[in-house]
């Protein structure tokens, strides 16, 4: 009897530890694709930049963005995007847990936690299969504010009125939280 307890304590304590240990380790391998998705990103972006300025740049953020993201899904079996309480393509549309997420970040924001370390993951059912799902926010810089922030130039922002009618992602001041990535797996 009391080996039985014993034992079903230890059991309970491991698949407790081996739970805690595989979900660390989603959460390690969601870093590294942020970072691969933020990086390739980032990139192309001050390319444009340098090369053409923000008019220019407009295209890497509305062709390149969503070609990144799908790459960096096959190459890492994640689903990868990005969102926002404030949209400027309505195709980055959160779902109810992740307008749950960003509104959460607001929160902590205002608490004062540090906007470059947030993140939130959870394991949960997602169309009838166990999945995990994780988001990280994504501060706003001061690159940002060409096309993001509350002075930009009438050229971009011609150009940003003619690809998203109704572009809500503009007024940001460096810091705030302009979004976040969000990734899924199934399990
Ligand atoms: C050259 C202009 C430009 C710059 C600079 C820029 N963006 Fe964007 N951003 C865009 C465009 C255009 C879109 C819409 C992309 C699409 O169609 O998916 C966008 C979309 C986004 C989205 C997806 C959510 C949404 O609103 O649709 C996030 C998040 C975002 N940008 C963050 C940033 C951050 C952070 C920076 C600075 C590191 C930045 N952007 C710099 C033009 C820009």
């Amino acid at each position: 009897m009391k080996k039985t307890i014993l034992a079903a304590a230890f059991c309970a304590i491991f698949s407790g530890n081996a739970m805690a240990d595989s979900h660390g380790s989603m959460v390690a391998d969601a870093r590294g694709v942020v970072k691969q998705f933020f990086g390739s990103l980032k990139g192309e972006l001050e390319q444009g930049m340098k090369q053409g300025g923000p008019v220019t740049a407009i295209s890497v953020c509305n062709v390149k963005a969503p070609m990144i993201a799908e790459e960096t899904g096959e190459k890492t079996g994640w689903q990868v995007a990005r969102t926002s309480l404030k949209l400027r393509n309505p195709d980055n549309k959160p779902d109810a847990w992740e307008l749950t997420v960003l509104k959460e970040f607001e929160t902590r924001k205002t608490a004062g936690e540090d906007v470059t370390k947030m993140e939130h993951s959870e394991v949960m059912t997602l169309d009838g299969k166990k999945t995990f799902r994780y988001m990280k926010a994504i501060p706003t810089a001061e690159l940002c504010l060409n096309c993001h922030g509350s002075e930009i130039k009438p050229e971009v922002a011609s150009s940003l009125d003619e690809l998203y009618p109704e572009d809500k992602a503009r007024g940001y001041k460096a810091g705030d939280i302009r979004g976040a990535f969000t990734l899924q797996k199934a399990l």
